[in-house]
């Protein structure tokens, strides 16, 4: 219950230290590594939105990493699809001490490889190749841990912990905080000590301002992605009837069966396969609604030729776009004309 004259979101909270004296197991709030009241306030409201426990942290692979290293011990067996996000595929090989199980982003694949490991990771829809894995089958085939990436879609989307996932990780920087300014992510399950202990032991917390701002961005989470998901839905049909395109809310995609089972909304993210980089880059050059970036989830469409990184099996002229908020007459008019330009090109 608020009280008259407070604000609707408090301000952020800046502390190292808070005054303490006495006994520090009585007191909530000790030091600013630990616990910080503007971290709890967007912790209890994304918990709202994910069904669970959840613990904020400096960036998505701050939140992947402190999650790996509170549940594993070196040499543990863990699955990770071949298409989940590259940095989380590199960090289980080259810095983490874990054996690695790559397969292909499919259920039936990750449920093949699933015995006998400890943790199961999933990224559904995943990136950059929009593959999608029923997130209850696996977790009712496995006994592993299972670990839901639920970047692309946000809770508003997709609710792993609902599907018997026992974590969801995100990173917020992409649709859930939605403004391309700031870098953050978060855990989220059921109990969440261990993680919260590791956290305070490894220093990945976030700053208070960033996580205010994307609490502040919380509020408008639903018309944002009622928006992009409206656009990505247009694009890829203007784009489809053009050239190969994947996005799990078309009818007749790969994976929009099991995505209507499990997904109330398709996500911002759409991929299309243009004949070569030249092509790609042609399309890029030729749109003005889009801006060329890396990153997702943003209120204004970006797009870039995934196969610039290395790292992700895609052909060299795949597109990855990130509708944004745009008037969706304009932006498909915009993708189209630019989209023949590049093919006439091509
Ligand atoms: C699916 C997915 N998971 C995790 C991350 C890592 O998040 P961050 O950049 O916030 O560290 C990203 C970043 O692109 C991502 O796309």
């Amino acid at each position: 219950m608020t009280k008259n004259g407070e604000p609707f979101l408090p301000g952020p909270t800046f502390a190292a230290p808070y005054h303490l004296s006495g006994d520090p197991a009585e007191t909530e709030f000790t030091y600013g590594r630990y616990e910080n009241p503007t971290w709890k306030a967007f912790e209890e409201a994304v918990g709202a939105l994910e069904g669970g426990d959840v613990a904020v942290f400096g960036s998505g692979m701050g939140a992947v990493s402190t999650l790996l290293l509170a549940l594993l011990e070196p040499g543990d067996p863990i699955v990770i699809p071949s298409d989940a996000y590259y940095n989380v595929r590199q960090l289980a090989h080259d810095l983490l001490p874990y054996e690695v199980r790559e397969v292909p982003t499919d259920t039936a694949a990750v449920v093949d490889a699933a015995p006998g490991a400890k943790l199961v990771w999933v990224e559904t829809p995943s990136n950059p190749g929009l593959d999608v894995v029923d997130i209850r089958a696996v977790a009712e085939a496995s006994d592993a841990t299972l670990v839901v990436d639920n970047t692309l879609p946000t809770p508003l989307g997709q609710r792993p912990l609902e599907l018997g996932a026992d974590y969801v990780m995100a990173s917020a920087t992409k649709a859930l905080s939605g403004h391309s300014d700031i870098i953050l992510g978060y855990v989220g399950g059921r109990d969440l000590e261990a993680v919260r202990t590791a956290r305070g032991k490894l220093g990945t917390i976030a700053g208070p301002f960033e996580v205010w701002l994307a609490h502040r961005s919380l509020a408008t989470l639903d018309v944002r992605l009622e928006r992009e998901c409206a656009n990505a839905l247009r694009l890829a049909e203007a784009i489809g009837e053009h050239v190969p395109v994947r996005y799990p809310g078309l009818p007749g995609d790969p994976a929009h069966e099991t995505a209507k089972r499990q997904m109330e909304r398709f996500g911002p993210v759409l991929c299309f396969t243009l004949p070569d980089a030249a092509a790609a880059d042609a399309f890029l050059a030729a749109a003005e609604m889009v801006t060329e970036a890396t990153s997702f989830g943003g209120t204004r469409t970006t797009a870039e030729r995934r196969a610039r990184w290395g790292g992700d099996d895609v052909p060299e002229g795949y597109v990855r776009l990130s509708a944004g908020c745009e008037d969706t007459d304009a932006l498909v008019q915009d993708v189209t004309r630019a989209l023949a330009s590049a093919l006439e090109r091509a």
